[in-house]
C-alpha cells in the first residue's frame, strides 16, 4: 500500500535533483555567457561540465574559459588558428572537443600541450593543410581524430607521432597518395577512413605500418585495378569497403586476399560479370554488398568460395531471372542466406511454332518494397528449370524465355565443337590408320556420356 507512493516520492526527489543540477549548471557563473553548459557526463558527475558554445561566430575561446570543462563544441564559430595558448597555459579536463566548421588553417605544435585528458577531437570541415607531427604527442589518450573536410597534405615522412590513436578519419580531404611511411608512428590504428579521396592506385607498403587495422573505408575514390596483395599486411582486416569506384576484377584469379575480411562493400563498382573465382581469397565474408553495379547474372559458383555467407545485397542490377539465378536462389534459401536481390522477367514472344524466334518483351517483377528489394526475386520460386535435365522442360510453346534460346545457342555450339573434335580426330586417325573412325566414334560416346541434349536437340531439329 504505502510501497507506490514512497516510489513516486523517491522519483521525484531523484528528478528535482537532476533539475537543480541542471539549472545549477545553466546558471552557473563559471559558464560563459555566450555558452550553453552542463554537467559533463551528464548527471554523474556535477562538478565537471560541457559547454556547448557552437554558432556563436567565436574566434577564441570566451574569456575565463574555465579548466572543469570535460567537453566543449565549439563548431561553427570563425576560429582560424589554434596557437599555443589557445587553449590557455594550464592544464585542463578536456576530453571531447568539437572545432569542426571553423576556418583553422593553423596548428601551433603545443596548441593541445594542456589536455592530457584529450581523448576524441573532431576537426572536420576546416582548412587545415599541414600538421606537425608531434601535435598530439602528449595526448596520450587521444583515441579518435577526426579530419573529414580538410586538405591535409602530406609533405613529410611521417603524418603523425601518435601511437595512441585507434581511430582516424581522413576522409575527403583531396588526398592523391600516401607515403610508405604516413602512418609509421601510428601501429595502433584499428578504424581508418580514407573515403571520398582522389586514389587511383594503392601501395601495400603504405598500410604496412597498420598490423592491426580491422575497418578501412575506400568508398568514393578512383581506384580500378588492386593487387591481391593490397592489404596483406593487415590481417586483422574485417570490414572493407571499395564502393562507387570503377574496379577491374581479375578474370582468372582470386581479388584480394583477406582471410579474416567478414564484411566486403562492393557497390556502385560497374561491375558487368563476377568471376567464379574472386572470393577465393576472402573465405570468411559474411556479409556481401554488391548492389547498384550492372549485373545481368550472379555465378553460382562464386558462393563455393563465400561458405560463411549469411547476407548478400545485390540490389539495383540488371540481373535476368533466369535458371541460373534460380540456383542462387535455391542456394540462398538452403544455406539461409538473407539475400536482397530483385529480378526482371524478360518474356519472348515467339512467332513462329516451337520456335525460339521471336520479339523480346519484358515484363519486370513487380512488388517492389521501399528500400531494398526484398521479395523481388521471388518470382524465380514458380520458375521450372531442370539444372541436370534440361531439355526435359516444357516444350517450346509461344512463351520462349531467355534462357531457353539460351540453352538452344549453347547447345549449337557444344555440337558444332564436338563435331569439329569429332572430324578432326577422324582426320587425323585416317591419316595414320584406315579403318579406325568406327573405334574413334565409339570412344567419343565414352568421354561424353552425358551429351542428352545434343541427342534430343537432333531429334527436335529433324
Ligand atoms: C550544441 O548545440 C547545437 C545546436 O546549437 C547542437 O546541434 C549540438 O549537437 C550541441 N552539441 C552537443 C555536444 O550537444
Ligand atoms: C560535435 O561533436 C559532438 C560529438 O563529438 C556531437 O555530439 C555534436 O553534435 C557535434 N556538434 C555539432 C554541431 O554537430
Ligand atoms: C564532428 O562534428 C560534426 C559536425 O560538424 C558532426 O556531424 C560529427 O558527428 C562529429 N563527429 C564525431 C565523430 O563526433
Ligand atoms: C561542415 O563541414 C563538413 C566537411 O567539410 C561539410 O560537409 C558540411 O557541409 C559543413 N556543414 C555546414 C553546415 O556547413
Ligand atoms: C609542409 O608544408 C608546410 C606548409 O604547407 C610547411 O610549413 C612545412 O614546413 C612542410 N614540411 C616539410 C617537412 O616539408
Ligand atoms: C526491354 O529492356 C531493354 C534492356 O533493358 C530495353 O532497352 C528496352 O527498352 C525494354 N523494352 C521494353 C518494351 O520495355
Ligand atoms: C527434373 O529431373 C528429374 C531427374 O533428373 C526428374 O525426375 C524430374 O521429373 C525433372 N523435372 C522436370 C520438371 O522436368
Amino acid at each position: 500500500m504505502y510501497i507506490l507512493p514512497t516510489i513516486w516520492t523517491i522519483s521525484l526527489t531523484i528528478l528535482s535533483v537532476c533539475d537543480i543540477h541542471e539549472t545549477s549548471a545553466k546558471d552557473d557563473p563559471r559558464c560563459p555567457s555566450v555558452c550553453k553548459c552542463y554537467p559533463w557526463p551528464p548527471r554523474v558527475h556535477p562538478a565537471k561540465m560541457a559547454a556547448n558554445c557552437s554558432g556563436r561566430a567565436l574566434k577564441a575561446l570566451p574569456a575565463h574559459f574555465q579548466r572543469h570543462f570535460a567537453s566543449l563544441d565549439a563548431s561553427f564559430n570563425d576560429i582560424e588558428e589554434l596557437s599555443k595558448d589557445f587553449f590557455g597555459d594550464a592544464k585542463m579536463v578536456l576530453s571531447k572537443i568539437n572545432l569542426s566548421n571553423n576556418s583553422i588553417h593553423t596548428i601551433d605544435s603545443r596548441a593541445f600541450s594542456m589536455l592530457p585528458d584529450l581523448w576524441i577531437m573532431n576537426l572536420t570541415g576546416n582548412k587545415i593543410r599541414h600538421l606537425h607531427q608531434d601535435t598530439f604527442k602528449v595526448n596520450t589518450k587521444l583515441w579518435y581524430l577526426i579530419l573529414r573536410g580538410n586538405t591535409i597534405n602530406f609533405n613529410q615522412s611521417t603524418f603523425l607521432n601518435a601511437p595512441q590513436i585507434g581511430k582516424l578519419d581522413l576522409s575527403y580531404n583531396n588526398l592523391h597518395e600516401l607515403g610508405d611511411n604516413t602512418f609509421n608512428e601510428m601501429p595502433n590504428i584499428v578504424y581508418l577512413r580514407l573515403h571520398n579521396n582522389q586514389f587511383k592506385k594503392l601501395q601495400s607498403s603504405w598500410f604496412r605500418p597498420l598490423r592491426k587495422l580491422e575497418r578501412l573505408f575506400l568508398e568514393h575514390n578512383q581506384l580500378t585495378v588492386l593487387d591481391v596483395n593490397t592489404f596483406i599486411h593487415s590481417p586483422k582486416l574485417f570490414e572493407l569497403s571499395l564502393s562507387w569506384n570503377k574496379l577491374l576484377l581479375p578474370y582468372h584469379t582470386p581479388f584480394l586476399r583477406l582471410p579474416n575480411l567478414e564484411y566486403l562493400h562492393l557497390s556502385g563498382c560497374g561491375f558487368g560479370n563476377i568471376p567464379s573465382h574472386i572470393f577465393e581469397f576472402t573465405p570468411r565474408v559474411r556479409m556481401l554488398w554488391l548492389s547498384s553495379n550492372r549485373l545481368s547474372t550472379l555465378p553460382v559458383d562464386i558462393f563455393n568460395y563465400l561458405e560463411s555467407l549469411i547476407f548478400l545485397d545485390a540490389c539495383d542490377n540488371n540481373l535476368l531471372c533466369s535458371c541460373e539465378l534460380k540456383e542462387v536462389w535455391d542456394l540462398c534459401r538452403y544455406r539461409h542466406i538473407a539475400a536482397d536481390v530483385s529480378c526482371n522477367v524478360y518474356l519472348l514472344e515467339g512467332t513462329g511454332e516451337g520456335e525460339g524466334e521471336g520479339e523480346a518483351q519484358n515484363q519486370t517483377a513487380t512488388a517492389a518494397g521501399a528500400g531494398g528489394c526484398f521479395g523481388r526475386w521471388d518470382v524465380l520460386e514458380e520458375m521450372v528449370c531442370n539444372a541436370t535435365d534440361r531439355p526435359s522442360l516444357p516444350a517450346p510453346s509461344k512463351d520462349t524465355s531467355v534462357e531457353q534460346l539460351a540453352l538452344y545457342v549453347s547447345i549449337g555450339v557444344v555440337l558444332l565443337l564436338s563435331l569439329c573434335i569429332v572430324g578432326s580426330v577422324t582426320l587425323y586417325c585416317r591419316k595414320y590408320k584406315s579403318g579406325w573412325t568406327s573405334t574413334v566414334r565409339g570412344a567419343h560416346n565414352l568421354t561424353y556420356p552425358d551429351m542428352m541434349p545434343l541427342n534430343i536437340d537432333r531429334e527436335e531439329a529433324t
